[in-house]
Parts: structure tokens; C-alpha cells; sequence
């Protein structure tokens, strides 16, 4: 019986492997396979994929290595540029790791990325997804390699019926017994093959099993259940807030503010505003949080945005100041600043604030 179970995993992983020789994704990150990547570029993708789609990731992901082409490039850089480099990704606190990280590696490992996932995993922003996948990726370490796509491809392959997010210690127990245990299993190739896969071939909606190169030994396919499954518990409805924001140009220039260094966002620009809370600001809560005191004209609509844990609704306000407006608004506060309209693209501005100003054209 283990002796068939070894034999199925072994054949599991030939043809997995196979088809990823003809059929792998072409990445900027991915070394062909067979071979290891280099580790800088291996954590760089890892950490801007957290949460974000490959196609998104790849312009962004030249442009840093551009930019920074190596480690120690982005450990001496200033935070504030990484940042304004990140926009548009999402999920700042990403951004702020990967700075710390750079930093740590260069101070506390001599510039070198240590290569097994207990040490990875003490870094800034690298939590046991990608310690497992950086020590497969990028030093061919066996390590088990599960996201989304992964777990919808096990769930499949074994026939899961517990409903995600309960079933994930399931799904982890039997990817763990078909995942190599050798290096020579080529792990990195491994984890990338199941992606792809996932990606590609196991996909959420109508999947191609036709063209899958484990269709044989697939338990939903053999039940005709590949596309219903992995089940999933309805996601609880989130929460909505809501709050106002303040456009104030000064002739061609904007008025933005630095966010608090601790919380969402931390450290981010923003345009000033309320709280953001579960009933709309009242006047008062808009006159108190108004920078300045001026007619300011209600837009249009709202703008809306989604957070991990809440949906938020802004009403936006605008006010245009003369150009030889001299209140010391932003002595009073050194949080405030302004910013010319051709220097927005370069400020760490999240994407709910880049709504919040395009919302006026
Ligand atoms: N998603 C996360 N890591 C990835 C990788 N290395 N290749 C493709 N998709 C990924």
C-alpha cells in the first residue's frame, strides 16, 4: 500500500514535470527549468505577487529590477522611492517589508538570502507561503508550496469535499505526500509546474481536462466534479465605511498629507479627509477634518474602493486657492504638503487616493 502510494506520487511528479518542460509560463523571474533562479529576483516576484495577479506583477517587476538590480541597490535606496515605485500594487505594508527585508539581509545575512524556510521565514514580509516557495524556487529546497491556484488543483486531484477555508490543513497533509522530497526532484520546477497548471489547464471556471497531464490519475475527474470543486463557505459580507475627502489645489498644485506611520496605509500619501466610519461624516466631523477653511464644491457620485476587511465610500470636495494663496498651512501641519500635478505620478499615493483625484476629471 505505501509502496503504491510512493509510486503514485512519483508518477504524479514525472508528469507534472514534463509538461512543464513544453508548457511553462515564460516569466521574467523564472530561470528555464532545470535550473535555479537567482534569489533577489525570485523574493522580489514572490512578495509583489502576495496578493496580485502575474500580469500585473511583470511591468511592475522590471521596473524595479531596472531600477534596483540588485539587493544591496534596493537596501540603500529611500523608503519613499520604493514606495512611489509600488504604487498602483496594492497592499503598501508589502512595499515597507520589502525595504526592511532588503535591509535586514544585507546587515544580518552579509547581502546573501538564507536558504531554508525556518531562517526565511524570520525576514520582514515573508510568512510560510513564501519562505516555502523562495526555498523551492530559488534553492531548490523540498518545501510545500501552497496558493490559490495549488490548492484548487490538489482539492481536485483528491477529491477534497470540505468546503476552503476549513479544508486548507487537508489540502496541505496531501499536497505534503505528493511534493518531492529530494532536491533532485527539482522542487522549484515543482511548485511553478502546479501554478501553471492551476493557471492554465485546472483553471477555477470550465478547466481543460482535456489537456491535463494528470487527468489519469485525477479523482474529480474521474466523479466529472473538477469544476465544482474546491467548495468554498460564503465569504461574510464586509463591512461598509464611509468618509469625505478634500481636493484643495493652490494654482496647479494639490495638498496631500502623510498618513500615520502605524495602520492602514501607514506612511502613505493621501488627499486630507475624514475618519472613515460607518455613518457619514456629520458637518462638524467635515468642518474639523477640512485643512482650511474655503467654498468648497460637492463632486458628483462617490468614489468606491475595497479594502481587505471593509468597502469604503468617499464623497469628494474641491477647492481651487489662487496661486499666490500664502496660508503656512502645512507649517502649521508638517504632515500636509504641495504637490505639483506632474509630480503626483511619483508620490506614494494608494489606489483609493489615485480615485479620489481622477475623480474630478
Ligand atoms: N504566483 C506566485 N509565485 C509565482 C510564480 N513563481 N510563478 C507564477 N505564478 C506565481
Amino acid at each position: 500500500m505505501a509502496n503504491d502510494l510512493l509510486k503514485a506520487s512519483h508518477e504524479f511528479r514525472e508528469q507534472l514535470l514534463a509538461w512543464y518542460e513544453t508548457h511553462h509560463r515564460k516569466l521574467p523571474w523564472r530561470a528555464p527549468p532545470g535550473e535555479t533562479a537567482d534569489p533577489y529576483h525570485v523574493w522580489l516576484s514572490e512578495v509583489m505577487l502576495q496578493q496580485t495577479t502575474v500580469k500585473t506583477v511583470i511591468p511592475y517587476f522590471q521596473g524595479f529590477l531596472r531600477r534596483w538590480p540588485t539587493l544591496e541597490a534596493l537596501a540603500l535606496s529611500e523608503r519613499e522611492e520604493i514606495l512611489s515605485a509600488w504604487a498602483g500594487l496594492g497592499y503598501y505594508r508589502r512595499a515597507m517589508n520589502l525595504h526592511a527585508c532588503a535591509r535586514t539581509v544585507m546587515e544580518d545575512y552579509n547581502g546573501t538570502f538564507p536558504n531554508s524556510e525556518q531562517e526565511l521565514l524570520k525576514l520582514p514580509g515573508i510568512g510560510p507561503y513564501t519562505a516555502a516557495a523562495i526555498a523551492a524556487i530559488a534553492f531548490s529546497r523540498p518545501a510545500n508550496v501552497i496558493d490559490g491556484n495549488i490548492e484548487r488543483v490538489i482539492a481536485r486531484y483528491c477529491l477534497i469535499n470540505t468546503p476552503l477555508p476549513a479544508a486548507k490543513a487537508e489540502i496541505a497533509r496531501r499536497a505534503s505526500k505528493l511534493a518531492p522530497t529530494q532536491s533532485a526532484q527539482r522542487p522549484g520546477d515543482y511548485a511553478q509546474a502546479l501554478m501553471d497548471l492551476g493557471a492554465m489547464i485546472c483553471t477555477p471556471k470550465a478547466p481543460s481536462c482535456g489537456r491535463c497531464p494528470v487527468q489519469r490519475s485525477c479523482s474529480a475527474f474521474a466523479q466529472g466534479a473538477a469544476e465544482k470543486l474546491p467548495l468554498r463557505l460564503k465569504k461574510p459580507v464586509k463591512p461598509l465605511r464611509r468618509g469625505a475627502a478634500f481636493l484643495i489645489y493652490r494654482g496647479d498644485s494639490l495638498l496631500l498629507r502623510r498618513r500615520p506611520e502605524q495602520g492602514l496605509l501607514a506612511g502613505m500619501m493621501e488627499v486630507p479627509g475624514t475618519g472613515w466610519t460607518s455613518e457619514p461624516p456629520s458637518k462638524q466631523a467635515l468642518l474639523a477634518a477640512a485643512p482650511i477653511t474655503a467654498k468648497f464644491a460637492k463632486l458628483r457620485g462617490l468614489v468606491r474602493h475595497t479594502f481587505t476587511h471593509f468597502e469604503l465610500e468617499l464623497t469628494v470636495y474641491r477647492t481651487q486657492l489662487p496661486g499666490d494663496y500664502d496660508e503656512p498651512i502645512t507649517q502649521r501641519d508638517p504632515r500636509l504638503k504641495w504637490v505639483a500635478k506632474h509630480e503626483l505620478p511619483r508620490q506614494a499615493l494608494p489606489s483609493v487616493m489615485r480615485k479620489v483625484i481622477a475623480h474630478d476629471q
